[in-house]
């Protein structure tokens, strides 16, 4: 018998946290106990072990935290991510249009060629009605049992009609009991009272926000076209958004220059009582196609992951964890784009050469590319639950090969994501 490879140990004062990447499991013991069931594994059966060590040991081998020497990690992890190509559920992104009213300097959108800030951009009805009607379609002919929409974008708000009509038509699969979840990732400036009424009478459940940091350091990220900040519209349309009862996420893209200041952001919206209703999820920025050397992924960056951690901790918000589980070429999961051409990924969305497929004519063309493989050292890797290769899309266009690889960014991103969940102290 040994440990999974999935399992990754973490200190916490006299005790060990264990989690499991990819059963998602999480176990709390004794760290000398630890040592003692190291010894046990090497082989030293001399040692005593006390009766109750014996169910330990009983109960961890169960869960799969320890596992027997033939165990084959490889077959585990391959069928974890094949079984998702056989999921009744359609999780997909709608891109009413990739025009934006902001410009963020490390957008990855509008890194790559996609006229994002042509306001004609946006899809036309007619577009809206085929996208949903060949939507329907592929639900019912994959006998679909739940459709999760993300609206994406440049910005959704800046196709909102488009996206009501889009939400309106694709609530006639309720009647086949076809379970629908509608959400929203948009940078929240242009919502109103009215809007809202209209997103949440159509059936939209939730909505992700960027925010960057305080005031000051977020004005200077989320810039709206005009050079203004965003700051202080955003907050108040949260608010409002939590009185139309949507659920609401905070997304926190962290680079060098914003990473030292997401303390003082967190205790402001602690102050206004955000941790009663947000969960907040956060990202180190991702290089975008024109600069690799913007980017979270950084030793410099992740100095600061331990006090984010903490202080989101300390004021008690919901949080989760940071993941790459990467979804390209999974069978049901891709995005329409306004033209109706459909892609593999949101990060691809747009982009000559990765197009694998068009509703207007067919659908999916026969040869859409399926999963990516992943290296071989990948599934011997820890926390390859979490990481699954990493982001294909990053991997590509910044050509790094095979010697890409995550962990320097997603040990310090678990690992501090689950002592601040589960630590004692
Ligand atoms: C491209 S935006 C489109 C939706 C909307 N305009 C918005 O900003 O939420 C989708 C998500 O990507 C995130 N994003 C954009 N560029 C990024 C980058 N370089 N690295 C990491 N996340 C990024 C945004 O914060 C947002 O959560
Ligand atoms: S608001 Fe969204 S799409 Fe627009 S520039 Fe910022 S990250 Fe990009
Ligand atoms: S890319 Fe690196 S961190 Fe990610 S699964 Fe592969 S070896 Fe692990």
């Amino acid at each position: 018998m040994r440990w999974s490879k999935f399992i990754n140990f973490y200190e916490d004062q006299d005790s060990t946290i264990l989690f499991n990447s990819v059963t998602r499991g999480v176990n709390k013991l004794k760290t000398e106990h630890v040592s003692k069931i190291n010894r046990y594994l090497n082989g030293n059966l001399q040692e005593m072990i006390s009766e109750e060590m014996k169910d330990a040991i009983s109960e961890l081998y169960i869960d799969e935290y320890i596992v027997p020497d033939t165990y084959k990690e490889k077959e585990l992890f391959t069928k974890v991510r094949r079984d998702r190509d056989q999921e009744s559920r359609i999780v997909m992104y709608f891109i009413p249009t990739f025009n934006c009213d902001f410009r963020c300097p490390y957008c990855i959108v509008s890194a790559t060629d996609h006229d994002c800030m042509n306001p004609q951009n946006v899809i036309s009805d007619l577009e809206t009605e085929n996208a949903a009607n060949w939507l329907i379609g592929y639900a019912i002919d994959n006998q679909i049992k739940n459709v999760t929409v993300d609206l994406f974008g440049g910005e959704p708000m800046l196709g909102h009609k488009q996206n009501l009509k889009f939400f309106k038509k694709l609530n006639e699969l309720k009647d086949r009991d076809i379970e629908l979840e509608y959400n929203m990732i948009s940078n929240c400036y242009n919502l109103s009272e009215q809007n809202l009424k209209e997103l949440k009478s159509v059936g939209l459940n939730s909505i992700q926000v960027t925010i960057d940091g305080p005031k000051n350091v977020h004005d200077k990220r989320r810039i709206r076209s005009n050079g203004n900040g965003s700051f202080d519209k955003i907050i108040q349309n949260i608010e409002m958004c939590r009185d139309f009862g949507l659920r609401i996420t905070i997304r926190i893209n962290i680079d060098q220059e914003n990473a030292p200041h997401i303390k003082e952001l967190i205790q402001y919206l602690a102050e206004r009582k955000f941790n009663e209703f947000v969960s907040i999820g956060v990202a180190p920025v991702d290089p975008p196609i024109d600069d690799l050397n913007r980017t979270g992924h950084t030793g410099k960056v992740m100095q600061y992951v331990p006090e984010i951690f903490q202080t989101l901790r300390k004021y008690h918000f919901n949080f989760r964890m940071w993941e790459t589980f990467c979804g390209y070429g999974t069978k049901n999961f891709f995005v329409i784009c306004p033209d109706g051409t459909l892609y593999n990924c949101p990060s691809y969305a747009g982009m000559e050469g990765y197009c694998v497929g068009d509703i207007n004519a067919n659908g999916f063309y026969p040869d859409r590319p399926g999963m990516h493989e992943i290296p071989d050292k990948c599934y011997s890797c820890s926390l390859v639950g979490v990481c699954s290769g990493g982001c294909y899309f990053m991997k590509n266009v910044h050509d790094l090969g095979e010697k890409f690889c995550m962990k320097p960014t997603h040990s310090i991103m678990v690992k501090e994501y689950i002592l601040a969940k589960y630590s004692d102290s």
